[in-house]
């Protein structure tokens, strides 16, 4: 039997898994363990089931010892992890593709709507027992038919994310490494353009590409400036991506039309002035807060514990 640390809360049928063939440390704490108490509890684990509130780096890696065979993040990004550190030890690191690309393909195209139609304003209005009533001009909003989402990183959630826009009537344009599957592109009549064209053209900008040093602040205040000044900026990646301190100052003084954010560059903290500002809907990083996502990301991190552990191959590694 091997040692698994799973480093927080994860639905009882991931962990049901992992019980059925090893014995299992799980941190069960409302709040994330400390970063004290995360290094001691690691200790003489083969495998860490992480999340990504936890930092893998080349401390943790050594607190867990030699021994150490298997991080899985239970999340699809993992700038979390230092992927590089793992390697160096022989540890093979995994991720959740895939599961959770229609969870968060929907918040993405739900921070669309609520930017795009004001949708946190008109609630907050009516909460605050404001006197409303109908009217010509009242919290007019802008149309998504026929307008054009431009879609930064086209994986799988970009793609779902620009299915649903093709739903709407939108049409696509994306900024990607490489070309996606071109039946893929034809069904979503995208075009593939460089950043700039797609922040000068798009109505909508949807960020989907990993963070890392490449990503780090590709969205700052020239990149907003290049933007029509009636788009709106989406961001369900990662909070780095994006200059938050560029941004709310681009969305007071109107350089663009809003905002709809999942995510912040130092979450949970997030700028203070983005608070003040109407024309940002903020949601706390819920891309795939879904009872049967979370457990689908769970039970696939937990699966390619077991198959490290067994010797064979994860189906999603990163390294
Ligand atoms: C991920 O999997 O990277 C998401 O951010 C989790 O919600």
């Amino acid at each position: 039997m091997a040692k698994v640390v799973v480093t927080g809360r994860i639905p009882e049928a991931a962990l049901d898994k992992l019980r059925a063939e090893h014995e299992v440390d799980a941190w069960d704490g409302e709040q994330s363990i400390s970063r004290a108490g995360l290094l001691a509890k690691v200790s003489g684990a083969d495998a860490l089931v992480t999340l990504l509130t936890e930092r893998v780096d080349a401390e943790l890696l050594d607190a867990a010892g030699e021994q150490l065979k298997v991080v899985s993040n239970v999340a699809v990004g993992y700038d979390n992890i230092v992927v590089a550190d793992c390697s160096a030890r022989g540890v093979r690191a995994t991720n959740t593709p895939g599961v959770l690309t229609e969870a968060t393909a929907d918040i993405a195209f739900g921070l669309i709507l609520m930017a795009t139609r004001r949708l946190g304003e008109g609630e907050r209005l009516i909460r605050s027992g404001t006197p409303w009533k109908w009217g010509m001009f009242f919290l007019l909003g802008s149309s998504l038919q026929g307008k054009t989402l431009g879609v930064v990183g086209m994986g799988g959630i970009g793609q779902a994310t620009a299915r649903r826009a093709k739903a709407f009537g939108m049409e696509v344009v994306y900024q990607s490494r490489s070309e996606i599957d071109p039946a893929i592109a034809a069904e979503l009549g995208a075009r593939r353009v460089e950043l700039d064209e797609l922040l000068a053209i798009s109505d909508v900008v949807s960020l989907h590409c990993p963070y890392g040093p490449n990503t780090h602040h590709l969205i700052g205040a020239e990149q907003l400036a290049a933007m029509k000044p009636e788009a709106y900026l989406v961001n369900t990646a990662r909070g780095p991506i994006v200059d938050e301190a560029a941004l709310a100052q681009a969305l007071r003084d109107g350089v663009i039309a809003g905002a709809g954010l999942d995510v912040f560059e130092k979450e949970p903290a997030l700028h203070p002035d983005l608070l003040e500002l109407e024309n940002v809907a903020l949601v706390p990083h819920l891309g795939s807060s879904t009872v049967e996502t979370r457990t689908a990301m769970a039970v696939l991190a937990c699966e390619n514990t077991l198959a490290v552990l067994r010797g064979e191959d994860p189906a999603t590694p990163v390294n």
